[in-house]
């Protein structure tokens, strides 16, 4: 089925994540799409806020019944080719930074090493549903968001007309990356690796990440040997990380 129908846009809501939970508990089917301008109580992962001054980003979530193996992974492919196909045809002049855009595992999405995306995904795999959000800064100033993130978060630099075509863009490439088979998902994935090679440092050590094995987990080279984290959070060490 199609994704991005029916759909309910707000001004403003506290998170399209929270209302899409909401609508698919209640019976929504495949493809519905909360979107909204404004969000008071935007998710990240690992419950951290997500923030983005009104009307400059996509902020979405769609309803995804019956989910394939390694949504996550393909939502963060997804929107990497949006973001590609959104710099290529706009203007983007003003974006830090050019494709192709990287993803750094397991979904963040980077152009010119600077996060312009990220995508949160939530379900219950006993009801056989998830909800994919996520948040593109397509016209976003960064001297308009909070100071903590003027340093590590990025835009396309394209006008808030754009947010539209990047919307429908997006529910397109989703639809594509959702049939395909999980070795063509972690190809493409591989494709856009920001981290490999890189030196990286997580709640429970450090080491060099090595790419991502066939179950999407991110693999690094530690000093007592080769690991693979299947979950959490990276951080690329910061004197390299320019
Ligand atoms: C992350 O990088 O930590 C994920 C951020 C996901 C943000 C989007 S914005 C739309 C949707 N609603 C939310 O509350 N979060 C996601």
């Amino acid at each position: 089925m199609t994704l991005g129908s029916p759909r309910v846009h707000f001004r403003r809501i506290g998170s399209t994540n929270t209302r899409a939970r909401q609508l698919v508990i209640a019976g929504a089917p495949d493809g519905a799409l909360v979107t909204a301008n404004e969000q008071s109580a935007g998710r990240g992962r690992q419950g951290r806020s997500w923030s983005a001054p009104a009307g400059s980003a996509l902020l979405c979530s769609v309803v995804v019944r019956s989910p394939p193996a390694l949504l996550s992974l393909r939502a963060g492919v997804a929107v990497a080719e949006t973001v590609d196909q959104a710099i290529g045809s706009g203007s983007g002049d003003q974006a830090i930074g050019t494709g192709p855009a990287l993803i750094k595992w397991p979904n963040d999405v980077l152009l010119g090493g600077r996060k312009v995306a990220g995508v949160l995904v939530e379900g219950r795999v006993s009801e056989d549903w998830a909800v994919v959000g996520v948040g593109i800064n397509v016209a976003v100033s960064i001297d308009d968001l909070p100071p903590p993130l003027r340093d590590s978060a990025g835009t396309l630099g394209l006008d808030r007309t754009a947010i539209e075509p990047v919307l429908a863009g997006w529910l397109c490439s989703l639809e594509r990356w959702r049939e395909p088979p999980d070795e063509h998902v972690l190809a493409a994935l591989r494709a856009r690796d920001a981290l490999r090679g890189r030196e990286i440092a997580w709640d429970a050590g450090s080491g060099v990440a090595a790419g991502i094995d066939g179950e999407g987990r991110l693999l690094v080279d530690t000093g007592s040997g080769r690991v693979a984290l299947d979950a959490g959070e990276v951080h690329l060490r910061r004197h390299l990380s320019a």
